[in-house]
């Protein structure tokens, strides 16, 4: 078991806003997403949630390097850009498996097709959740704004609303997600 917050700290000064932002947000997902695998262990579907629950806390450990000042974030790149960024982070620290959630996680994944028809400034290559680990915490994600981390849990038809800037396959595989999961 790795020590999620030792890694957070790594990163973020604890006390500060942005700190306290980020682990209010990812303990939430972390709580959600445990929720969700236990619901489908139920089903006999094998979850790894000792994983899902690290991923969860450092899934958006990369928004430090972006410029969203609404959330404290003073860095320099597209707010989008942030599961690449923490996915470098933790490949950098040798967490492999953990770095892929962090870049799979952005809406319900992008595709590449996603990615270069919109014109993401984002790698050329597919950013989808694979595993049931990785889509548990891209799914739980959604329901939590770290805008407003004292809003409660969206319903999922507010969840899959703030999804549609992302087109329609977006939709699709968010609906798939919620079918497999259900609802928050
Ligand atoms: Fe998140």
């Amino acid at each position: 078991m790795i020590d999620t917050l030792e890694i957070i700290h790594k990163f973020y000064t604890p006390g500060t806003p942005l700190c306290d932002l980020l682990v209010k947000h990812s303990t939430q997902v972390a709580q959600l997403a445990q929720v969700l695998a236990c619901r489908i262990m139920e089903r006999h579907v094998p979850v790894d949630v000792e994983f899902v629950m690290e991923a969860a806390m450092l899934h958006d450990i990369g928004i430090i390097g972006t410029d969203a000042p609404g959330i404290y974030c003073t860095g320099t790149e597209p707010y989008i850009c942030h599961g690449v960024i923490g996915r470098n982070m933790l490949d950098d620290l040798g967490l492999y498996r953990h770095a892929l959630v962090c870049e799979r996680h952005t809406g319900a994944g992008l595709s590449l097709k996603d990615i270069e028809t919109q014109h993401l400034p984002l790698p050329h290559r597919p950013l989808l959740p694979v595993s049931i680990e990785e889509k548990l915490v891209c799914y739980a994600d959604k329901f939590y704004s770290k805008a407003h981390p004292d809003d409660p849990t969206r319903t999922l038809d507010v969840a899959r609303s703030k999804l549609l800037k992302f087109g329609d396959d977006t939709i699709t595989r968010f609906d798939q997600m919620a079918t497999l999961f259900g609802p928050p």
